[in-house]
């Protein structure tokens, strides 16, 4: 029986993914890497050091910058990124989501959040979301990032909750790899293709409701 909600944040309960990937892109295209579709998708959920390391890769420069400028340039992508957040308003809450998160309130549903990234606490607040997260796995505690499952075997120990017990939720493929290998059951939202190893997809987040969800369940 299912008793709690992990969530990822970008692209799930809001449209931040967007913002990640046209701070990444200006990166990319600056640093001469050709910035493609694989290259977008193979991008969301992972983490910002593994993001920057996947995007030289992509042009084969992974060799070509030092520790030091590696970490100077996640950090000019981060400032760019944190620039476009701060005008967020909860009108970037992704369509559904508050009266989903609402109905799980009031249904007895327990949530986490289980994000990358470090910037999710300030995302919750801009949109003010920041009640319905009593439990936040903090991202700097993993030892390997999504698609590795300890993010979401850490959101279902935040609830005292089995991975059984939980649902999660990603537009990720990472991320569906990540609660799928935590044995947790896993929603998908987006793209059919790259989500296809999701228990249950939906197109849109509008579409997430219980009702819905029972149905794909029973
Ligand atoms: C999420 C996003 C990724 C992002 C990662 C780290 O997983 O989907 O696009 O790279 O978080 O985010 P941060 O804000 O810590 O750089
Ligand atoms: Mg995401």
């Amino acid at each position: 029986q299912i008793k709690g909600f992990v969530f990822d944040l970008d692209g799930v309960i809001t449209d931040t993914s967007l913002y990640h990937t046209k701070a990444w892109r200006q990166l990319a295209e600056k640093l001469g890497v050709t910035w493609t579709k694989t290259l977008e998708d193979g991008l969301k959920g992972i983490s910002r050091m593994d993001s920057l390391e996947m995007i030289l890769k992509a042009g084969n420069k992974e060799n070509d910058y030092t520790q030091d400028e590696k970490v100077a340039l996640a950090t000019e992508k981060n400032t760019n990124y944190v620039n476009a957040i701060h005008q967020m308003t909860p009108a970037n809450i992704l369509p559904g989501i508050k009266a989903f998160l609402d109905d799980l309130r009031a249904n007895g549903y327990l949530i986490a959040l289980a994000s990358a990234s470090k910037n999710g606490p300030t995302v919750l607040k801009q949109l003010e979301l920041t009640d319905y997260f009593p439990k936040i796995v903090d991202p700097a505690t993993l030892s390997k990032g999504k698609p590795d499952p300890e993010i979401y075997v850490k959101g279902a120990e935040a609830l005292d909750l089995d991975p059984t017990q939980c649902i999660g939720v990603e537009d990720a493929a990472a991320g569906i790899q990540a609660i799928n290998g935590a044995n947790e059951t896993s929603i998908g939202i987006g793209d059919p293709d790259t989500l296809s190893a999701a228990d249950i997809h939906f197109n849109d987040t509008s579409e997430m409701t219980l009702a819905n969800i029972a149905k794909a369940m029973a």
